[in-house]
């Protein structure tokens, strides 16, 4: 927004993440943020600070909060949020506007507007689902592909509808009310995380009969009515959002007595817990006795193009390896300090090449382009055993097989 010419405030709780960005320095890993970043600091557009009386002045307020998954339970805790809110709605300037982009249990903005209603403010509420994948934030933010805004009344949502046609006037905009608004991102995420978990459930068939789940994949998805997109078929889906939003939204189906409604989402869930499972399985099968057997992984974010470990199949996978006494060695581009600060007693090594030499296995589990393109020609020279499990399904069989590699995969067999 500071690109574009707004002034803008960022406030965070956490001074430390404060202190980097005025320092110039983005405290995760995001293509192209960096550069943008630092082109943008120099216009003095943009202010860091813990403080949030610096919000007086504004006009509108956005709420970036985390809804992560609750420690009790699949319900979204929804504290950090609440917190941030009444805090703002104090600091806030008297007729502003204050746009929840966090992804809540529909009710939340409802609830929300209930309490700026008994302010002598005359705050407005508007909430305003975030679509953007990590690894594609700067060009979802800058060329977002929809604006979803939920809001009392439509006048409500004028100024804000009327903000982002300065910054996307192409980007189709939805006006609605509040739980439509809510809605729409949970069921966003709940059908990307079917997709996925439908080609899964798909992957054990092919398992159990023989067949070739990418060759299915590409078969129902040229039918464009189906998609080939997000039919990526492997070791499945984490994150910190696809996961915890499905569990979310089957929690909030219960409190609406909705959940036979949703129940399909629980069995999603399992297929996608199950993926990580039938991997370690696959590994298990293939190296005997696991104990001081040497597994190299490629990847630990988990997807490419992001540091994010939050709920990572990859890391999950070396973690339960390493518990069955297997020497574990994980690399990844960019995520191995995220990782270690997470799983500090696994090992992890910034060489592919450290990472490969010796390994009894090898497993690729985040496609990072750097993994896709090794040369199985270079680098069998490294490795034990050539044997690499293809986690997400990208590799070229043929090369790698004529290479010398044994190949093994879910929902396939070579
Ligand atoms: C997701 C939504 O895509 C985004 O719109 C929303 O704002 C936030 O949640 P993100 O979590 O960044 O974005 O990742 P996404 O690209 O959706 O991938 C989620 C997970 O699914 C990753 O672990 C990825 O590896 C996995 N995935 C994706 C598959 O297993 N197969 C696929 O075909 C696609």
């Amino acid at each position: 927004m500071a690109s574009l010419g707004y002034e803008v405030i960022v406030v965070d709780v956490d001074p430390e993440k404060i202190e980097q960005f005025n320092q110039g320095t983005v405290p995760f890993f995001e293509p192209g943020l960096t550069d943008l970043f630092r082109t943008v600091r120099q216009s003095q557009r943009l202010l860091f600070t813990t403080d949030l009386t610096k919000i007086a002045d504004c006009d509108i307020n956005f709420l970036c909060i985390g809804t992560p998954q609750s420690s009790a339970g699949f319900s979204a805790d929804l504290s950090a949020l609440e917190r941030a809110f009444n805090s703002v709605i104090a600091s806030a300037k008297v007729g502003s506007l204050i746009v929840g982009k966090s992804t809540v249990p529909v009710g939340t903005a409802e609830r929300l507007a209930k309490v700026i209603s008994t302010q002598k403010k005359k705050l407005t509420l508007n909430w305003n689902p975030e679509f953007l994948r990590e690894g594609h934030a700067v060009s979802d933010t800058l060329e977002p592909n929809r604006i979803v805004i939920g809001a009392e009344a439509q006048e409500n949502a004028e100024k804000l509808a009327d903000f982002y046609k300065s910054i996307s006037p192409k980007a189709p905009q939805f006006i609605t009310n509040f739980p439509t608004a809510e809605l729409v991102k949970v069921a966003a995420n709940a059908f990307l995380a079917t997709k996925i978990s439908f080609i899964n459930a798909m992957s054990e068939v092919a398992d159990a009969t023989g067949a070739d789940v990418t060759v299915l994949a590409d078969a129902i998805g040229v039918d464009d009515r189906i998609g080939r997109k997000f039919l990526g078929s492997g070791i499945g889906f984490g994150g910190g959002c696809l996961p915890k939003d499905i569990r979310a939204f089957l929690a909030r189906a219960d409190e609406l007595e909705l959940g036979e409604t949703l129940a399909f989402l629980k069995e999603f869930d399992l297929i996608n817990q199950r993926a990580r499972t039938r991997a370690v399985a696959v590994a298990l099968k293939e190296l005997g006795n696991p104990k001081g057997k040497k597994v190299a992984i490629l990847g630990a974010a988990f997807k490419p193009e992001s540091d994010d470990i939050r709920d990572s199949p990859a890391l999950e996978i070396a973690e339960t390896l390493s518990t069955l006494g297997a020497n574990v060695v994980i690399t990844d581009p960019q995520a191995l300090h995220s990782a270690a600060a997470k799983l500090p007693k696994l090992t992890y090594n910034d060489s592919v090449t450290e990472t490969l030499r010796g390994a009894d296995l090898t497993m690729l589990l985040t496609e990072w382009g750097a993994y896709r393109s090794l040369d199985p020609v270079q680098v069998i020279e490294l490795v034990k055993t050539p044997t690499i499990f293809d986690g997400r399904n990208v590799l070229d069989v043929k090369t790698w097989q004529v290479a010398g590699w044994k190949l093994l995969a879910l929902g396939r067999t070579f």
